[in-house]
């Protein structure tokens, strides 16, 4: 027995890192996965791969901005499938590496707009769908940094943050309710992806060095990490849980 068996689960910027790694383990965990993102080429390459190891996977084209994508996306997956048991709100991009009074709106606008939009819009369309199926998980990929400013990325912060609360509103919303629906935040710390990459290739070796040092088990997590927690989160293991942050960050926020 795996640990998602049967679960159709959908998950949000599955082209790269943390979501891609969460797909691959869904899929290894008997989920039959929907991997979306702005990236088509590389979202399918990633589905076809875990298909070719026998996973069951899927890409399909989502902003995670734009309402009809979402609309179409989960219309598409109930006919299909007739149910969406687990979504994973991962797509995000890194904050701005700006001071608040140095930062244009249309920066500040948008980050807000994929890193907290989307995940709304994910909540709001995942909901009604878990209601029509038979209930469901909603994991979102918040951060430290939704719990903790960060100087230079407030619009970041402002978003993870929204991201931690909007997800405990929505699980009051649906904690009664039948058929049950869980929803739950996933906080990284810093995670070796392509998002850490390019702010270490855009300041230099010695942020690497700063950020690895910045954590007590002293060095960056892996993608796989956060793949742990989502997967533990859409699973029955965690049937009493909701409205949680789960964080996962070698320690960061334990200082
Ligand atoms: N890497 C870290 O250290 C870290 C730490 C804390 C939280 N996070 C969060 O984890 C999540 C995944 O980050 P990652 O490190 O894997 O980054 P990543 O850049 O490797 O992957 C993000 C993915 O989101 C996709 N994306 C961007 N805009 C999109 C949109 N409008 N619609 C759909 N997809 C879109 C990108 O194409 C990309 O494939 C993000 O929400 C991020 O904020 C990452």
């Amino acid at each position: 027995m795996t640990r998602l068996d049967g679960k159709v689960a959908l998950i949000t910027g599955a082209a790269g890192g943390i979501g891609r790694e969460a797909a691959r383990l869904m899929a290894l965990e008997g989920a039959s996965v929907v991997l979306t993102d702005i990236r088509a080429p590389e979202g399918r390459a990633v589905a076809d791969d875990i298909a070719a190891k026998g996973g069951g996977a899927r890409f399909m084209a989502l902003d995670v901005t734009r309402e009809a994508d979402w609309e179409q996306t989960i219309e598409s997956v109930m006919d299909e499938a007739g149910a969406l048991d687990v979504l994973v709100n991962n797509a995000g991009i890194a904050g701005a590496g700006i001071a608040l009074d140095e930062m244009d709106l249309e920066t500040w606008r948008r980050c807000l707009a994929i890193c907290l939009d989307g995940v709304f819009l994910g909540v709001k369309h995942g909901i009604r769908a878990m209601r029509r199926g038979g209930g469901g998980s909603i994991i979102n990929v918040s951060s430290i940094a939704g719990k903790i400013g960060i100087p230079t990325s407030g619009n970041y912060c402002a978003a993870k943050g929204g991201v931690k609360l909007l997800t405990k509103t929505a699980a009051l919303e649906c904690a009664g309710g039948e058929p049950l629906i869980r929803v739950n935040s996933v906080h990284p710390g810093f995670i070796d992806t392509d998002m850490v990459a390019g702010a270490i290739q855009r300041r230099g070796p010695w942020f690497r060095e700063l950020v690895e040092t910045s954590v007590p088990m002293g060095r960056l997590g892996e993608a796989r990490d956060i793949a742990e927690g989502i997967v533990y989160l859409a699973s029955d293991a965690a049937k009493f849980v909701t409205g949680s942050e789960l964080v996962i960050d070698g320690g960061y926020l334990a200082r």
